[in-house]
């Protein structure tokens, strides 16, 4: 195998199944994982926690410098720490998961998580997903992807899933949500969700999780090649 280790860039839309993919991809190529929306969810629970405005960008700026955000591979994908404690699971709740564009917005935000997701993608080997990784965070990536799907099949997809994990579910709602988020996320003035021009565009509406994991894996060996 080569030795070479690239850096994949994964960017979509809310409920594209960028995780899943990249979850699977990285597995696949023994690479590490990273999940760049979690790092956003976990400022968002801690200003929510602490009761900071969300429209206040200095504010946010302050509490990012005593921050302390751990992203640590594990056996189900990532797990995520603020310092010691472990908030994988509290930053899927739909309170963070409602308020996440808020925070995102911010150049505060964005400028110091940018700078811990380069770190993090320095030495190559990772799939890292997100909304501005081809774009911004990291624009030399030797494979970059663009995957979306339609609003109504990623809010039916998210809608199984919640089923299959016998949660309450409401499609129509959640069509709602996703619709309300990509909208948030493309019009924000810092690092809007764009696709990069050197950008493979990848629509995953009629596609399987095995058939994008193929794919993908197919493009990043033609890079390795
Ligand atoms: O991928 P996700 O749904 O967990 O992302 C949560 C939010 O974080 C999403 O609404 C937009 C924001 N985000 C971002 O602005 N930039 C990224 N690189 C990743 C996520």
């Amino acid at each position: 195998k080569n030795m070479t280790k690239i850096q994949i860039a994964l960017d979509g839309p809310a409920g594209a199944g960028k995780s899943t993919i990249a979850k699977q991809l990285a597995a696949h190529l023994d690479y590490v994982y990273i999940d760049t929306g979690a790092m956003y969810r976990a400022v968002t629970l801690a200003a929510l926690e602490q009761g900071i405005d969300l429209e206040d960008g200095q504010q946010l700026g302050e509490l990012m410098t005593s921050l302390d955000i751990r992203l640590t591979p594990g056996e189900n994908g990532q797990r995520v720490f603020i310092g010691e404690r472990e908030v994988t699971e509290s930053i899927r709740s739909s309170e963070v998961t409602n308020n996440v564009s808020f925070v995102a917005k911010h150049a505060q935000v964005r400028s110091a998580l940018v700078e811990m997701q380069r770190r993090l993608a320095e030495s190559g080997g990772i799939v890292m997903d997100g909304r501005d990784i081809g774009t911004v965070v990291l624009p030399d990536a030797e494979l970059k992807v663009f995957m979306t799907a339609t609003v109504e099949e990623r809010a039916g997809r998210r809608h199984r899933e919640n089923v299959a994990r016998g949660m309450e579910s409401d499609l129509e709602a959640l069509q709602a949500e996703i619709a309300l988020r990509d909208k948030r996320d493309s019009e924000r003035e810092v690092s809007p969700l764009k696709q990069a021009e050197d950008a493979i565009y990848l629509d995953t509406t009629d596609l399987t999780i095995d058939q994008v994991v193929l794919r993908l894996t197919e493009l990043a060996e033609g890079v390795l090649k």
